[in-house]
C-alpha cells in the first residue's frame, strides 16, 4: 500500500505532468493533491529538526546556513522536498516563475506574506482596487515601467503551523513570498511544478526587495501596492543540505 508521501508525490505527479494547467479538472485534482497534502505530519517523511545551542549561536552569527533542503524528488515535472528555515531567519522575497507551489509545514511555526505581480502597464490591478484607485495608479505605474521597481500587491500574510492545511501558490496569485521562522526553526514540504529551471534559464529564482523609501506610492489607500526590485540572490541567504530518510517515492 502507498505511503502517505507517496500519494502526494503521486497525485501531484499526475496533475502536473497529465492535465492542462487552468482547465477545470486541473483546479479539481490540484484541490485533491492540496487535500492530501495537507495531512501529511513529520513521521510520513521520517523526520526532525533540531539545532543544538552552539549550532544556533553559529546561526545568529551567519557562519552556519539559515536554510536547510531535504532532497526528495526533482525531474522535468516537479520537484519535491523539505525545507527548514532556521529559527531566527527568513527565506528572502522571491518568485516562482510560471510555477505552482504546495507546501505543508510539519514542524514549527512559519509567517508567510505573499504578495501578487501587477502588470506593469496596470492592467491587472486587482478587483479589489477601486475605479478611482486604478485610475490614479496608472500614471505611477506608466512611471514606474520605465525604472527597475515592480509593482505587486499583497495577496497575503499568514501563520502556519502543522495543523493548518497545505497552502498554493499558482503562477499569479501570491507568486512572490517570503518565509520567515517563528519561535523555532520551521520545516516544511514543498512541491513546485514545474520546477525552477536555472540550467536553461527558463525558469529563474528571481529574489526582491521591497523598496522602502518611495514616494507614498505604497500608501494603503490603494490596496497595498508595493514596489518591488530585483536583487541579486542575497548572500545573506543560503542552503545547507541534509539527507531524505522517508520512504521512497516512485512515478505513478
Ligand atoms: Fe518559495
Amino acid at each position: 500500500m502507498a505511503t502517505p508521501v507517496q500519494k502526494v508525490f503521486q497525485s501531484a505527479y499526475k496533475l502536473f505532468s497529465r492535465v492542462t494547467v487552468g482547465s477545470s479538472s486541473f483546479n479539481e485534482h490540484l484541490r485533491e493533491v492540496t487535500v492530501l497534502a495537507s495531512k501529511l505530519t513529520a513521521t510520513d517523511v521520517n523526520f526532525s529538526f533540531h539545532d543544538d545551542p552552539e549550532t544556533q549561536r553559529q546561526v545568529e552569527q551567519g557562519n552556519v546556513a539559515p536554510a536547510v533542503y531535504v532532497h526528495l524528488w526533482e525531474d522535468r515535472v516537479l520537484s519535491m522536498g523539505i525545507f527548514v528555515v532556521r529559527q531566527g531567519c527568513r527565506i528572502p522575497l522571491h518568485n516562482h516563475p510560471d510555477m505552482h507551489g504546495i507546501c505543508k509545514v510539519i514542524q514549527g511555526t512559519v509567517r508567510v506574506n505573499s504578495f501578487t505581480p501587477m502588470s506593469p502597464v496596470g492592467l491587472d490591478i486587482p478587483k479589489h482596487i477601486s475605479q478611482n484607485a486604478k485610475q490614479s495608479l496608472l500614471p505611477l505605474l506608466r512611471k514606474k515601467e520605465q525604472s527597475q521597481f515592480s509593482p505587486v500587491t499583497t495577496h497575503s500574510s499568514i501563520t502556519l503551523t502543522k495543523d493548518d492545511p497545505a497552502c498554493v501558490l499558482s503562477p499569479s496569485a501570491g507568486n512572490i513570498h517570503e518565509m520567515v521562522s517563528v519561535d523555532g526553526p520551521v520545516a516544511f514540504i514543498d512541491i513546485l511544478a514545474p520546477p525552477y529551471d536555472h540550467t536553461t534559464g527558463e525558469r529563474v529564482c528571481q529574489y526582491y526587495q521591497e523598496n522602502s523609501s518611495e514616494d507614498g506610492t505604497s500608501n494603503s489607500s490603494n490596496g497595498q501596492v508595493h514596489w518591488f526590485r530585483c536583487v541579486p540572490p542575497p548572500n545573506s541567504f543560503w542552503c545547507d543540505t541534509m539527507d531524505y530518510t522517508g520512504p521512497s517515492l516512485n512515478i505513478p
